[in-house]
């Protein structure tokens, strides 16, 4: 395993700040700077037109907008033949032997509209379960599916991963939150429970309560929400087969009690959402790894896209970006540019002296690395954090040592940095 890391390109990640980037991949232009805090035009414009909108979810849907995911280009037709259509294949759903139990009829009644994305609007919900249990407004949303394509297109788009394992058992894990697929109207939508709201929000009311002004969070909160996503992750993957495709701070979701803000609060979990049409998504913007920007420009058809579970690690180390910074990937830059980001090009980055914040912007590094295999699995991000004894090690030296995975090997580098460090 120590080979596969030596193919990879090193130190590639740049940090630089106050100025745009040149276009020219980074390997030369290294910026060393020791500013310690960042600012985003994007949040700056949201402080600015705060009283243009008449609700903060107003808000919050518009500035959105900018990282809703692409999705594949199917639609279909909304007729009364498509919508008896859809009642007749839901029941054939209910009736699959593997995964049937996936689809309930859930008596819902839609509230207030919260929150949207690409692919479906969320709405609060009041819910009366088949076995007679019943929740008013503000404990459940319906992730209802927008356009009108017939079930059974939608269907295809649901990972099987998913159904079946929800099916069994939803009471642990990232599936806990889903209580099922249900028919309202004629149109599809996912029961779910309410959470406080995404990542990205917080994120975005933390920069704007900071006065557009970074970091957003402490450290310790940042790595207990990295923490989450990677158990997530590594279930997602190696337990459920499923690769999530659009991973980004606006699909993880936060569980908080009590007023304040949810990074205030010490039992705070996040969760990895928003797999559950994993299978028609494109991902979304600079959130994706060069690999897949590469197979969009060769115009490869979104069916035969290959995604692969590196990728949605470079995706893991964006949202590690935005946590850091507050910003989102390549914040104005045009989309179109893809050219630029197939070499080594890495988004701006902070410098500060904070040790434990350059501990993370390593982590960050390995994970945007360019070629897939040189990335660590989400498995390995939560094997090396505990690690103890290599504390004096950067991270892909942790990462090269752990794929070596030769006892003797540690003990010998152990003995080595104790009497590197005049301890022996
Ligand atoms: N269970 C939930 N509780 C609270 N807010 C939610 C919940 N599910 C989704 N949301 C909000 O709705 C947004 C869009 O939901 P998501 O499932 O990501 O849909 P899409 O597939 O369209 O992106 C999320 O980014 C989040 O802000
Ligand atoms: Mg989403």
């Amino acid at each position: 395993m120590g080979q596969v890391v030596s193919q990879c390109t090193g130190p590639i990640f740049e940090c630089r700040t106050g100025r745009e980037s040149s276009g020219n991949h980074a390997a030369n232009s290294r910026v060393p700077t020791s500013s310690s805090s960042s600012s985003s035009k994007r949040i700056q414009s949201m402080i600015e037109n705060r009283s243009n909108f008449s609700s903060e979810a107003e808000l919050n849907i518009e500035f959105s907008k900018i990282h809703w995911s692409e999705l594949s280009t199917d639609s279909g037709t909304d007729d009364a033949s498509t919508r008896l259509a859809n009642r007749e294949y839901f029941q054939v759903l209910k009736n699959h032997p593997e995964w049937g139990g996936f689809f309930k009829d859930i008596n819902v009644v839609l509230g207030e509209k919260i929150s949207e994305g690409g692919q479906a609007e969320i709405y609060d919900a009041k819910v009366e379960f088949a076995d007679g249990r019943k929740f008013g407004y503000g404990y459940h949303v319906v992730k209802l599916m927008k356009g009108n394509n017939p079930l059974q297109a939608f269907q295809r788009q649901w990972p099987v991963g998913m159904l079946r394992n929800v099916s069994i058992d939803n009471s642990k894990g990232p599936l806990m939150y889903i209580k099922g697929g249900t028919m309202i109207d004629n149109r599809f939508g996912f029961v779910m429970v309410r959470q406080w709201g995404d990542l990205r929000k917080l994120i975005d009311l933390k920069m704007q309560l900071n006065n557009n002004r970074g970091p957003p969070f402490k450290i310790e909160f940042v790595m207990k929400v990295m923490n989450c996503i990677a158990n997530d992750m590594t279930k997602l993957h190696n337990e459920y087969g499923i690769v999530h495709r659009d991973l980004k701070a606006s699909n993880i979701l936060l569980w908080s009690v009590g007023d304040g803000l949810p990074d205030e609060n010490p039992h705070v979990k996040a969760t990895v959402v928003d797999y559950e049409c994993s299978v028609g998504v494109v991902g979304t913007g600079f959130w994706r790894a060069p690999e897949i920007l590469q197979q969009l420009k060769d115009r490869v058809k979104n069916s035969d896209l290959e995604f692969t579970k590196m990728a949605d690690i470079y995706s893991f180390g964006m949202i590690c970006y935005e946590l850091l910074t507050g910003c989102i990937p390549f914040e104005g830059y045009d989309f179109q540019a893809h050219d630029l980001f197939f070499g080594q090009e890495r988004p701006n980055m902070l410098e500060d002296d904070a040790s434990d914040r350059l501990y993370i912007i390593e982590i960050i590094k390995c994970c945007l690395e360019h070629e897939p295999l040189c990335r660590p699995t989400f498995s390995e991000l939560l094997d090396i954090s505990r690690l103890e004894p290599f504390q004096t090690m950067d991270f892909a030296s942790k990462l090269e040592l752990h794929r070596y995975g030769n006892k003797f090997y540690r003990v010998e580098l152990q003995g080595h940095l104790k009497e590197r460090n005049g301890q022996e």
